[in-house]
């Protein structure tokens, strides 16, 4: 299978963060940026592997920031790492500044979506060549990072994570 870069698979939704979405403190709802992000991580991995795709698990989700009721916030996904059915997906949070139109960073996640056929069962998918600096780095760190998610699931054993293990050595 063909190699694909990140760019092909990069999805970005942006939509108003409206009073029915957010907090008593008047700020988007944890729940519904989750939803936001699964939606764009979900499209991202169906452009990478042209299957269908489901949420295997969250494996890092940052709020660092709070998102006002009022905000234009942009959610980008794009695939980071491909393995043999699995994806590790990385999603970048903007908000944007009403005035000036400057984006800043308000949060980012990590998600894993699964390539499967008509029966649910795991399947190929096509490589993923980075091409920036930015996505050579996520590249290098998503074996570590799908090795930690699969040994906190109980699906690893710890001494099977060699590269996760190399970071402590
Ligand atoms: C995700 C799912 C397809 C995995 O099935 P499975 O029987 O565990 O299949 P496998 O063990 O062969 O794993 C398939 C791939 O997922 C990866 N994977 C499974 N669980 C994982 C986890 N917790 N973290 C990271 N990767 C995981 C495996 O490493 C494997 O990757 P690879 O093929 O790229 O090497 C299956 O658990 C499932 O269908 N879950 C429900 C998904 C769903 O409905 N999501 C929506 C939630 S409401």
């Amino acid at each position: 299978m063909e190699a694909k870069p990140p760019s092909e698979s990069r999805t970005t939704l942006t939509d108003l963060v409206l009073p029915s979405e957010t907090n008593p403190l008047n700020n988007l709802f944890g729940g519904e940026l989750l939803a936001r992000m699964d939606r764009a991580a979900s499209i991202a991995a169906r452009r990478h592997s042209r299957r269908i795709v489901v949420t295997a698990s969250v494996n890092h989700v940052a709020f660092n920031k709070a998102i006002p009721l009022g905000s234009v916030v942009t959610v980008e996904a794009a695939v980071s790492r491909a393995f043999k059915s699995s994806m590790e997906i990385f999603i970048d949070v903007w908000v944007e500044d009403r005035e000036s139109g400057r984006r800043s960073k308000a949060n980012e996640a990590i998600y894993t979506f699964v390539a499967v056929d008509e029966t649910g069962t795991p399947i190929q998918i096509p490589p993923l060549e980075p091409e920036t600096d930015l996505e050579k780095e996520r590249f290098e760190a998503a074996l570590r990072r799908k090795q930690l998610s699969l040994v906190l699931a109980g699906k690893m054993k710890p001494a099977d994570a060699t590269e996760l293990k190399a970071l402590f050595d």
